[in-house]
């Protein structure tokens, strides 16, 4: 995680951000802080990185790379507001002792804001951050499955706010994000549950899990209660002064272990 020292709305890159709707530092700095907290009581080991002035979107650690075992896959930022982001990730990662791998030239990619394992599979958003070809390229480079699903909504850019694996059968999602292919390979997920229009734009799918424990914004009960009926534990946290800027729980996490959905041998 980042703390938000630098964050701010400075740019408009995603539907959610207009500089006319400024977050306040304070309550930024405050909901931050449950967050972290919260994963500290659920015994996250939680590592942070320094934050940087000049790069407000350094907070959401989703899109720092993609983790698998030792090695980060740095990301290549869409947008030139962010690209600053990449040297500071991979001084970090190769402080804390990861190989980082750089993208190929011209392919750009958003890291596990894009990326999501589930099961022995890679399901990757592209279209309106990541490309399709960085996709292949990384399912190449790490031997797995890797299952592309086209983000038709501006509103959800990323494929973390419209999907996201509790593990290796389970996976919360938002349909309409997706275009018809897309739909129909989640539908190979065995267990679906779907969040609504309204939840989605709170942020629902943005969610960090950790075993049976879910963390998500506040705001979705409809979700909370379908988690509960599914067997997890649901644990809602103010996240609104982050979706001032299109990101909610999942965003301002990185998970440098494996993620709880994946299966071996994708985690250690
Ligand atoms: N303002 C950031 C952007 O548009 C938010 C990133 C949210 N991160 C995520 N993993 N969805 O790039």
């Amino acid at each position: 995680m980042c703390p938000p020292d630098f964050y701010g709305i400075e740019y408009e890159i995603n539907p959610w951000m207009s500089r006319s709707i400024p977050s306040d530092p304070d309550r930024s700095r405050s909901q931050w802080k449950s967050l972290h907290d919260l994963l500290i009581s659920l015994h996250v080991d939680v590592r942070l990185l320094e934050p940087v002035r000049g790069l407000p979107d350094l907070v959401f650690t989703a899109n720092a790379a993609l983790v698998c075992h030792d090695v980060a896959y740095l990301s290549s930022f869409r947008h030139a507001a962010r690209q600053g982001e990449t040297p500071v990730n991979e001084a970090w990662f190769q402080s804390q002792g990861f190989r980082t791998v750089p993208m190929p030239t011209g392919m750009y990619f958003e890291g596990a804001g894009d990326a999501l394992f589930c099961g022995d599979t890679l399901y990757a958003g592209y279209l309106v951050r990541s490309d399709a070809a960085a996709m292949q390229w990384l399912g190449q480079e790490l031997g797995c499955r890797v299952i592309p699903l086209q983000l038709v909504d501006e509103h959800f850019y990323h494929l973390d706010t419209c999907f996201c694996p509790l593990d290796h059968q389970t996976a919360i999602y938002y349909p309409p994000a997706f275009d018809d292919y897309a739909r129909r390979a989640l539908s190979q997920i065995p267990r679906l549950i779907t969040v609504d229009e309204e939840e989605a734009a709170q942020f629902a799918c943005n969610a960090v899990v950790v075993g049976k424990d879910v963390v998500i914004n506040a705001g979705c009960p409809k979700l909370e209660a379908a988690l509960t009926n599914a067997g997890f534990a649901p644990h809602a946290t103010e996240l609104s002064e982050f979706l001032k800027a299109g990101g909610s729980a999942k965003c301002l996490t990185l998970r440098l272990d494996g993620e709880t959905a994946a299966v071996w041998p994708l985690v250690r």
